[in-house]
């Protein structure tokens, strides 16, 4: 099956040469070809170009985007798609004063969420996260990280991987699998972290393993949650299994995490709203990609992460969304891409090349997804027509994707 789009106005991100990330300073430019064609055969890219050297192509199915952009799928390298029901009265309480913080100590939060998923049937919990995961999809999103950590228990971990891997099987996108059964302390091991972290150990790691259901490790490395010792040990145990780790560090408080994380070579550290010099100087010296969550910081009311000084010390940076019941109740990285450039000053130039390349590097895909390359996956968004990308993250509420391809097929 070969499908043709022609006279595309401009084709972004192209990258003739596969590279695997884009550095904080090369990450001003997005290489683009303006008046082009591409071809897709069965479910990759397999030609494109300018429109004047257009190949003979029998047999194609044409789409005509004239007047429209044409970019990869966003690769969204950090979700919690996979939850019970919602959390709207916190979302209330916050407004009305209260904060995560407060929130979470009176037993809300993710052990409001975790009581849910315990009580709620796997069946029940897959039809809500499916509906999560269309929507996604229609908003452009074409490869996507989804975490458990809602469990808690050894049978509520297990509930949620399990959803996230039939996910995997029923739909196009390109889904990894992250074990974060290190999100909080049960209320039963809050007075005895060891016991719950050999319960991670020693009981739900050896059956995640055995039934293959995790790609990545993570675990909330944060005041009040788990420490650097903690999540160090976590780190350890996923290695023996062959899980690197992704973290979530550094949202409320600075310490000393990032260290340890690239220490433990961490395939990425995500949130960063806290940022240290130390913190940014100990990026630099390694392949630990830094993951930016713009719309928690809107959602909940916290600073954003200090894009323009870690790209200005050639770090570079993804953006995901967190899509999750707390803290980021939205998986559209549209808005995500908008709110970088709106609140963190990312040009659209870079968070284009945060939320498609090195987004796919945070989750171990960029051989695969985040840039227009021959052999690479055609997961593909084409917008309505405008005159400038630029117009992307600048109309922030208006919905300017007209179609998007996953694995050679519209959505
Ligand atoms: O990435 N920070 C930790 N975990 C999630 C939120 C969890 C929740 O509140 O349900 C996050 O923001
Ligand atoms: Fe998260």
């Amino acid at each position: 099956m070969k499908t043709l789009l022609i006279n595309i106005q401009e084709l972004l991100q192209v990258r003739p040469t596969p590279i695997d990330k884009v550095s904080g300073t090369d990450m001003a430019t997005l290489p683009a070809i303006q008046n082009a064609f591409l071809l897709i055969e069965n479910n990759l890219i397999s030609d494109f170009g300018k429109m004047e050297d257009l190949p003979k192509i029998p047999e194609a199915q044409i789409i005509d985007a004239t007047g429209k952009t044409v970019l990869p799928a966003w690769c969204d390298s950090h979700t919690h798609i996979v939850y019970a029901g919602n959390r709207v009265q916190e979302f209330v309480d916050r407004i009305n004063g209260l904060s995560y913080e407060e929130i979470a100590n009176r037993g809300g939060g993710i052990l409001n969420s975790a009581k849910k998923l315990n009580e709620t049937s796997e069946e029940e919990i897959y039809q809500q996260s499916k509906e999560r995961l269309k929507e996604v999809m229609k908003q452009g999103s074409g490869a996507v990280e989804i975490k458990s950590g809602y469990g808690l228990t050894v049978e509520g971990e297990l509930k949620m991987l399990r959803v996230i891997k039939k996910l995997k099987e029923n739909y196009p996108v390109a889904i990894k699998a992250t074990f974060l059964g290190a999100h909080a302390f049960p209320k039963e091991f809050k007075e005895n972290h060891s016991g719950y972290i050999d319960v991670i150990v020693n009981e739900m790691l050896p059956k995640i393993a055995a039934e293959n259901l995790a790609d990545y490790i993570d675990a909330f490395l944060e005041t009040g949650y788990f420490s650097v010792e903690e999540t160090e040990r976590i780190m350890e145990a996923g290695k023996k299994y062959g899980l690197p780790a992704k973290i979530h560090v550094n949202q409320f408080t600075a310490i000393n995490g990032i260290e340890a994380c690239v220490k433990h070579n961490a395939l990425s550290v995500d949130h960063l709203e806290i940022v240290t010099d130390e913190d940014i100087e100990i990026l630099k010296n390694s392949d630990t990609m830094p993951v930016a969550l713009p719309s928690c910081s809107y959602f909940i009311s916290i600073p954003y992460t200090p894009a323009r000084k870690m790209m200005e010390a050639g770090l570079p940076l993804a953006l995901a969304t967190d899509f999750n019941p707390g803290t980021t109740p939205s998986g559209n990285m549209n808005f995500v891409v908008a709110t970088a450039c709106i609140k963190m000053k990312m040009t659209p130039e870079e968070a284009i090349n945060a939320a498609t390349i090195n987004g796919a590097y945070a989750m171990g895909l960029s051989e695969t997804h985040g840039s227009i390359t021959k052999g690479k996956r055609a997961n593909l968004i084409i917008t309505k027509p405008i005159t400038s990308f630029y117009q992307l993250p600048y109309a922030f509420g208006t919905n300017l994707i007209e179609q998007v391809i996953i694995e050679g097929k519209l959505v």
